[in-house]
């Protein structure tokens, strides 16, 4: 029987990040994936080749709506959509064989099959001849992540009613595709699909788009993707999909009961996603979920089975990749014995659209919820040299300052790059850095980063582009407690 310091099941960003830094730490580490490459939905069905369709897709659109105002006549543009998925499935290859090369160089034994937790430390791998193999590990890491979250009445066929592992691969543009749920995936592959020609139209039962950012930021987002030919249907709820030759008929009902109908070629389901576990530990185990369906983890990621520890989507939180990443590193720092930590206050979540959105900590919502004073300094990039230079002056950046101490509590960024642009705040928040900080510190010019630091000023009334805008701190709901 073979035998392993750590068993880590799942080859995502959670688990193959977590054996290397295992291997780095000098455990003889094996992990098992089912599938043929490493890589998990991230890397292979999505955030990469989202990104790889959302560049190619925005240079289409460029080339047909804003190439003409820099004096630049692209006649007769077309689009070759086999060579756009072509050179997305490149990305996505060379990512996995590099993920494969860094197993080899850390020495990590790559297993293939599915692997089934039978007992503590006992694991059966199952490989795709049906053979079995016995595996002892001193810890072992469920890392299986998740799947597309289903709509109950709504059968997802895969060939009209998609998810996401499907709608970034359609052989051809569909003329009307209908996207459930205006999260992150609904928003980048319906700005994906709509570019490339489809008529798009986005059905959301919140009264807003990405509702996990401030409105003042979302009603930009929800603008500037309508200015792009995006339809919304807010507060609307999709009761069924009916198919008929190939066309799907989606059935909803608004906020004043109004029924509607809407034919589609293609239905995309984006409404979150569950955790994966299916086949990954017995019955018997008796592992502990949370009321939300997660794995149930202690700070140290163990679940209630001896050695048995959990990290990314299966247990709680936002299941986001790099959430996944820094869980994979922490849990086996800490199974070393040494200070593994992930700040859960300071995790960014990113929109891919353009304008991008960018967010980490606190929000102006949160705020007024919890009770929490803030001033906030806002930015327009239509005033930053650089964006008009870029031609990219939509949006904003806004900071969120403690109004007693001007310590950075949040960010939100909308427009161009903003997910290269948050970074700085991300940093600021997690040293416990001010506002101040990123206002007195010397940006490039000409950068869109010095609306970053206009932001930070602007809280404090000291920005130098705008005319300041006197906020004082704004009135908490409820009186802070300090
Ligand atoms: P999501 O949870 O972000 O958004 C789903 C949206 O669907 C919500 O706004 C919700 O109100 C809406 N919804 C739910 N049921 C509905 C119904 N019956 N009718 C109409 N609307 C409905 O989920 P999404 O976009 O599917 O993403 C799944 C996960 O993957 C999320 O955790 C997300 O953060 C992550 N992800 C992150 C990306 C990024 O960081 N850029 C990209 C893609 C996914």
């Amino acid at each position: 029987m073979a035998s392993f310091d750590l068993i880590v099941l799942g080859g995502g960003p959670a688990g193959y990040t977590g054996a290397i830094r295992a291997a780095q730490l000098g455990l003889n580490t094996a992990i098992i994936d089912k599938g043929d490459v490493l890589g998990g939905t991230c890397l292979n069905i999505g955030c990469i080749p989202s990104k790889a369709l959302l560049l190619s897709s925005d240079h289409l659109h460029f080339a047909r709506h804003k190439a003409a105002r820099h004096g630049l006549i692209f006649e007769n543009v077309s689009l070759d959509l086999t060579q756009m998925m072509k050179r997305k499935d490149s990305v996505v290859r060379q990512l996995t064989q590099g993920l494969e090369f860094l197993m080899k160089k850390n020495k990590i034994t790559r297993l293939f099959g599915i692997g089934q937790v039978v007992a503590p430390g006992k694991v059966i791998l199952t490989k795709k001849d049906g053979s079995q193999e016995e595996l002892q590990g001193k810890h072992v890491v469920l890392a299986t992540g998740s799947v597309p979250a289903e709509l109950p009445n709504i059968l997802i066929d895969r060939q009209s009613v998609v998810t996401s592992d499907e709608a970034l691969s359609f052989a051809q543009v569909p003329s009307e595709l209908v996207v459930v749920g205006a999260g992150a995936i609904g928003l980048e592959l319906g700005s994906v699909w709509s570019r490339l020609g489809a008529k798009v139209t986005i059905i959301e039962f919140l009264p807003r788009i990405a509702a996990f950012f401030d409105p003042d930021v979302t009603q930009t987002l929800q603008k500037a993707l309508e200015a792009d030919g995006i339809k919304f249907l807010l507060e609307t709820t999709v009761t069924s999909v009916a198919l008929s030759n190939g066309k799907a008929t989606v059935e909803g009902m608004n906020k004043a009961k109004e029924k509607l109908q809407l034919g589609a070629d293609k239905v995309l389901i984006a409404v979150g996603r569950k955790p994966y576990l299916e086949g990954a530990v017995t019955k018997d185990l008796g592992l502990k979920l949370t009321d939300r369906g997660r794995v149930a983890v202690d700070e140290r990621y163990r679940t209630n089975v001896p050695e048995l520890y959990a990290i990314g989507d299966i247990i709680e939180g936002p299941m986001l990749a790099h959430k996944a990443e820094d869980e994979g590193v922490a849990c086996i720092e800490r199974m070393a014995g040494k200070a593994g930590h992930v700040n859960y206050d300071a995790i960014p979540n990113v929109i891919y659209t353009n304008p991008e959105v960018a967010g980490v900590g606190l929000t102006e919502d949160l705020a007024r919820q919890k009770g929490i004073a803030v001033k906030i300094g806002k930015f327009p990039f239509v005033v930053n040299g650089r964006a008009l230079a870029n031609d990219q002056s939509q949006g904003f950046v806004k900071i969120l300052a403690d109004p007693r101490t001007d310590k950075l509590l949040g960010a939100q960024i909308i427009g161009f790059g903003a997910s290269e642009l948050l970074p700085e705040a991300v940093t600021v928040l997690e040293f416990g850095g001010s506002a101040e900080d990123v206002g007195k510190t010397v940006h490039a010019h000409p950068t869109m980063s010095e609306a970053v630091k206009e932001a930070a000023l602007a809280v404090s009334n000291q920005a130098f582009s705008i005319p300041p805008v006197p906020q004082g701190p704004r009135p908490a709901a409820v009186a802070p407690e300090r």
